[in-house]
């Protein structure tokens, strides 16, 4: 069985705390691209991590964690994460395998990255400033530095040496620092000693598992909306989010059998760019407050609206979801009317997320449907025939707007939190 779990609307939907608990059946857990602007929160009984590149899977003893070439790497983190999870009594020896073509994210990819913000101004993307774009950039236009030159001494030295000297060009036009080579090249080469024993070939570990007809599942980062084509350009991420990217970021030739769209049951996005259903009065606070809205990675407050269901139809579609989980249905108790988007209008006429891009985006209104919202505390609740029924009423409305079953209700942070639907563990 092959699933992969992938974030539908701005990132942040709770797809750490979805792949924690279907990992537990899991073979295998893969990240396919990205870097550590993903912040994957999980709350179980080792404690509460934010994980930013070690696949969620981590804490199940038997599932191997693999990270295939499309993600890219900032060693220091990784290796930060790697010490974390050891230090809370976790074995990963011959668990956690790293593709050699990951590409590095260096400390002048860093440095670029707020530099372009800076200079962009107000009109900056709000990146989470970890060198994602540059070190992608990099990797498209033949600059980039892979795992394979790290583990090369003489390779990598040259390979940084030539980087530096165009790098640090850029980085003086735009009044930045200059980086001095010799300080990179000591902590990088020590840090390749500290990697090495992790990195393996990825793809091959799935041609086997998938002949042996093992549980591999696909972890998504970030969210449809962020994607590099699909998502709100330039206010996106570098990488391609779409489950279709697991073939070129993993080396895995297979279609998913199954795709579980996370959908977090209001919307959420940090950094800049279009929100249509953004809200800045008390509810918006309330959801942020409760739902502890705030970056796992950057800390930043994240800004909070209603759940627009013309996104979350549109990411399932060109994602080809084949379920739902939704999350944080709690952090909607007690809102006495929930309002849910189902498409725009502009200039009196209906609209929807594929006629325009961003700048269009900014001007449509939402058009909303209003349902009544329930008191009673769910954050207990283990079955969704014993949720309440007007939050009930809630989900089957998403259900139908989207054409997708709900397979999972998450109603709190930690790991048992979860509403059922009579359903397998392992989806
Ligand atoms: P990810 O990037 O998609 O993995 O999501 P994040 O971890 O960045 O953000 C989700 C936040 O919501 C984290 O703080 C999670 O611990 C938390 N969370 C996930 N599911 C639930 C839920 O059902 N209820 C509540 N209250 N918190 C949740
Ligand atoms: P997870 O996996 C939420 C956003 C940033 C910014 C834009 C570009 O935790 O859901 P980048 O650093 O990638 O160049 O920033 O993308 N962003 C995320 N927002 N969750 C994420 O990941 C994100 N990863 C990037 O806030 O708007
Ligand atoms: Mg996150």
């Amino acid at each position: 069985m092959t699933t992969a779990i992938v974030g539908s609307q701005w990132g942040d939907e709770g797809k750490g705390k979805i792949v924690d608990f279907l990992s537990e059946k899991a073979d295998f857990v893969v990240r396919f691209h990205g870097g550590n602007n993903a912040g994957h929160t999980i709350v179980n009984d080792y404690g509460k991590f934010a994980l930013h590149l070690v696949p969620s899977g981590i804490f199940h003893p038997r599932t191997k964690c693999l990270i295939g070439n499309g993600t890219i790497l900032d060693l220091r983190v990784l290796l930060a994460e790697i010490n974390l999870l050891k230090q809370a009594g976790l074995d990963l020896s011959g668990r956690l395998i790293i593709s050699p073509r990951c590409h590095l994210i260096m400390p002048y990819h860093k440095l670029l990255d707020s530099l372009y913000e800076k200079a962009k101004g107000e009109g900056k993307t709000g990146t989470t400033g970890s060198g994602i774009g540059p070190c992608y950039a990099d990797k498209v236009s033949y600059h980039g530095i892979r795992v394979f030159d790290l583990l090369d001494r003489k390779l990598f030295s040259e390979k940084l040496r030539f980087q530096l000297s165009l790098k640090n060009k850029i980085i003086a036009a735009l009044d930045g620092e200059p980086l001095g080579l010799k300080e990179i090249e000591t902590e990088f080469l020590s840090l390749a000693e500290e990697t090495r024993s992790y990195v393996g070939e990825v793809s091959e570990i799935l041609f086997a598992a998938k002949d042996q007809n093992k549980n591999v599942l696909f972890e998504g980062a970030q969210g449809f909306f962020l994607d590099n084509d699909w998502g709100t350009y330039p206010f996106c991420t570098a990488s391609s989010i779409v489950p279709g990217n697991i073939n070129a970021g993993a080396g895995f030739p297979f279609w998913p059998e199954k795709i579980l769209a996370v959908v977090k049951a209001y919307t959420t996005r940090v950094g800049g760019g279009p929100f249509p259903t953004e809200l800045s009065d008390e509810i918006a606070n309330g959801m942020r407050e409760r739902g502890n809205e705030f970056g796992a990675t950057t800390g930043r407050p994240r800004r909070c609206g209603w759940l627009d269901l013309e996104l979350v139809r549109t990411s399932c579609r060109i994602m080809g979801a084949t379920g739902l989980a939704i999350t944080k249905l709690d952090i909607l108790t007690a809102i006495p009317k929930i309002k849910v988007c189902t498409g725009y209008s502009l200039k009196r006429k209906r609209v929807g997320y594929l006629d325009g891009d961003a700048n269009f985006l900014l001007k449509v209104k939402p058009i909303y449907q209003e349902f009544c919202g329930w008191e009673e505390d769910i954050s207990e609740v283990k079955t969704y025939q014993d949720l309440p029924s007007n939050a009930k009423s809630y989900l089957e409305f998403i259900e139908r707007f989207v054409g997708l079953s709900i397979i999972l209700v998450s109603v709190g942070q930690k790991r048992e939190q979860i509403a059922r639907r009579g359903l397998p563990v392992f989806y």
